[in-house]
């Protein structure tokens, strides 16, 4: 018999860089590839969990995973909302756009002659991690990203408890072949205890790793 220590329980999780249209034919984004997020879906479902995907990637879905297609910060938190009764574990992969424009040209912006600057307002994203942090069960657990280039610990510590997260990936980006669009990731796992460092590895054995942890956290090892 297979090992299943996930099965009957639902996990939802977002990936890739949100897309915020600036008009038609524009939009701001950045370089998170949703590697490590696809990654985890797709063992998330061999250990027996029922896996919903709220993607802005175009990677090829995971097998018998639920993938759910969206662009902006917006569209994602409604997604994320519309399952978050059923949801036992949710895992915020995402590189979510920090601000959008704050207004949508409804045609294609065009270029004027002579003017050489042109100014884009830009208005705060929603939080999408922090809006279910704040309104969290206690049988749901919460699962956050964080990438830092300075006081690594401290600021990752400060997100899980602003963010009402259970734990927090430590992305690494010091490390050679860590982070954006690369195979590999470097990964540490806080939760308000301790660290825990990991090696250099392919996003498949981080994303083993990192259900790992959550499942001994969750007491869900049934069989080795
Ligand atoms: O605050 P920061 O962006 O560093 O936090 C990263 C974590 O919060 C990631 O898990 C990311 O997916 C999530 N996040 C989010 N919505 C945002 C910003 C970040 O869900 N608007």
């Amino acid at each position: 018999p297979s090992y299943l220590p996930l099965k009957g329980k639902k996990i939802t999780l977002t990936a890739g860089a949100t897309r915020e249209a600036i008009d038609p034919v524009r939009y701001l984004t950045n370089h998170s590839s949703g590697k490590m997020g696809y990654a985890i879906a797709k063992e998330a479902q061999k250990l027996g969990a029922e896996v919903t995907l709220i993607s802005t990637s175009s990677l090829t879905n995971p097998e018998n995973v639920n993938v759910v297609k969206i662009a902006s910060a917006d569209e994602m938190l409604l997604a994320v909302d519309s399952v978050f009764q059923e949801t036992d574990i949710f895992i915020f992969a995402a590189a979510v756009a920090d601000y959008r424009p704050l207004e949508v040209a409804t045609q294609k912006i065009k270029k004027e002659e002579g003017v050489d600057k042109m100014v884009i307002e830009l208005t705060k994203n929603p939080d999408i991690a922090a809006t279910i942090g704040a309104k969290k069960q206690s049988s749901q657990f919460l699962v956050g990203f964080a990438l830092e280039t300075n006081n690594e610990l401290e600021n990752a510590q400060g997100k899980l408890k602003k963010k009402n997260l259970d734990m927090i990936v430590l992305n690494s980006l010091q490390e050679k072949g860590a982070g954006f669009g690369h195979d590999t990731n470097k990964i540490s796992i806080i939760d308000s205890n301790k660290k825990t460092d990991f090696e250099l590895k392919s996003k498949t054995e981080v994303a083993k790793d990192i259900l790992k942890t959550i499942i001994d956290k969750l007491e869900l090892r049934k069989n080795p």
